[in-house]
């Protein structure tokens, strides 16, 4: 690594130059003199790989070295700090592994890599004294990552709620607000550059549940635990649930949960009914935020965009600055390991919002209802929307208090045992995040 006592440049090599790699590039040319005064040191793009060169990129700064080898990226003399950011698992972790045990910085955008190989990765990290740093790999533009292990260093945290797909909330904006078919916002999220390379791990929850296991795992210790994530996607949702939702003043939003629970933690993502009140359901378009409770300060909240190159460039060079200025970059940097267990889904506790069709015959409102009551779950709304036609179907929509999963499940077998409930019954949890 070049002299960090000196002002000689940093010299960063790209591992890709899509959407966030042009960003680092873009934000350099404009701002490189004031990025340079915070960190002490120029920066400077040396090395790029990229899988096509003939692909058109825009300015590219002059003398920048581009081939189709990340590892001779990796092993130049001439790269100071390796940033990954081409994305996928084991590609991108061979060159991982191979700067980190070069003793090279690596910092990273890969929510992926992390939340399913970061164990073994920060332990290299540790062993070769190489930073691993990922701000930008949780909320993009936003510094969720130094927000909760440096300005809440000092609480013991209980919560965490956020919206942290980018593409997930543009949807739901979108079909909220437009009205827009899910497949067309879809296509528009991936032209602007905000979707995964697949998308269905935007669209299903994994890319949520990645970011909220790196969360989690900063906020309570415990172990990078993605495969105990329980995880749906926005395609339950449709036009008519955000309709609903909206007239019984809330707003759909797909949420990524972590919370303490009994002395173990939930950890779940999935779409959320919200009070319109509150901060997360105001959250629209591409924007992500999240909500942290804690126990000296209490709720925190943190706004900004959660995906686009720039604003996930802005997380990257932030770390790269870190890097220049010699900070000491603690891994994952969470409390002392903890013993929480995560707990099944079945012990997590929220209200929730059921909509069923139901046939238009006598007693079905009644029959419904003492279903929950005799399971004890409180009903807070029960609404039968207008029957199109005598004798058609309609749709029934339920919001009850908080109930534990399983209790909630139970019941709405015995209602889809019912002759006059149609297959097919819409769950959507309701929660309240401040
Ligand atoms: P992208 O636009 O698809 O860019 C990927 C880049 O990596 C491309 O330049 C590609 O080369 C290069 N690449 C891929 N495989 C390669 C290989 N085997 N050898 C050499 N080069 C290779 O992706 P992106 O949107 O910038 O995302 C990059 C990373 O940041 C991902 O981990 C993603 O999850 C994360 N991230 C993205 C965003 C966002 O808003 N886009 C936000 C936060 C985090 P070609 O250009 O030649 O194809
Ligand atoms: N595909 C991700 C999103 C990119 O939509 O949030 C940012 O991590």
């Amino acid at each position: 690594m070049s002299d960090q006592t000196n002002n000689a440049p940093l010299r960063v090599g790209l591992l890709g130059l899509g959407t966030v790699g042009q960003g680092v590039l873009s934000i350099l040319a404009r701002n490189g003199a004031s990025i340079a005064e915070r960190a002490g040191r120029p920066i400077t793009v040396t090395m790029a790989a990229v899988r096509d060169t003939a692909k058109s990129r825009g300015d590219l700064p002059e003398g920048l070295d581009i081939t189709t080898d990340p590892m001779a990226v990796v092993n130049s003399d001439s790269v100071d700090v390796v940033v990954e950011l081409m994305g996928g698992i084991e590609t991108p972790e061979q060159f991982v592994r191979a700067a980190l045990q070069a003793g090279k910085p690596v910092v990273t955008a890969n929510k992926a890599l992390l939340a399913l190989r970061g164990e073994a990765l920060f332990d290299l990290a540790r062993q070769h004294n190489a930073p691993l740093a990922f701000e930008a790999a949780v909320a993009g533009g936003i510094p969720l990552i130094k927000a909760l292990r440096e300005g809440l260093a000092a609480n013991v945290v209980s919560s965490i709620a956020g919206i942290i797909n980018g593409t997930c909330n543009y949807i739901l904006t979108q079909m909220d607000e437009a009205g827009t078919p899910f497949a067309d916002v879809l296509a528009e999220a991936q032209r602007l550059g905000y979707a995964e390379a697949d998308p269905s791990f935007d669209i299903d929850g994994i890319d949520a549940a990645h970011k909220l296991t790196l969360l989690a795992s900063i906020a309570f210790g415990i172990p990078l635990s993605f495969d105990k994530v329980h995880c749906e996607g926005v395609g339950l949702v449709s036009v008519d649930d955000i309709r609903y939702a909206a007239e019984l003043g809330y707003r759909i939003k797909h949420l990524g949960i972590a919370r303490l629970n009994n002395g173990g933690v939930e950890l779940r993502v999935h779409p959320t009914l919200l009070p319109k009140s509150e901060l997360l359901a105001n959250v629209n378009g591409v924007l992500n935020a999240t909500v942290f409770g804690a126990d000296a300060a209490s709720p925190t909240g943190y706004f900004g965009p959660g995906a686009g190159g720039e604003a996930t460039a802005s997380a990257v060079l932030a770390d790269v600055v870190d890097i220049a200025r010699g900070a000491s970059m603690p891994g994952l940097g969470g409390p002392a390991a903890s013993d929480l267990a995560v707990l099944p889904i079945e012990d997590a506790v929220s209200g929730h919002y059921l909509r069923l069709r139901v046939a238009d015959v006598p007693g079905v409102l009644t029959a419904i209802s003492g279903i929950l009551a005799q399971a004890q779950i409180s009903i807070e709304a029960i609404n039968q929307k207008e029957i199109a036609n005598p004798g058609s179907d309609t749709n029934v929509v339920i919001l009850t208090a908080p109930v534990q999963e399983r209790t909630m499940r139970a019941a709405v077998e015995q209602m889809m045992a019912l002759d006059s409930v149609r297959p097919g019954i819409t769950r959507i949890r309701v929660e309240h995040t401040q």
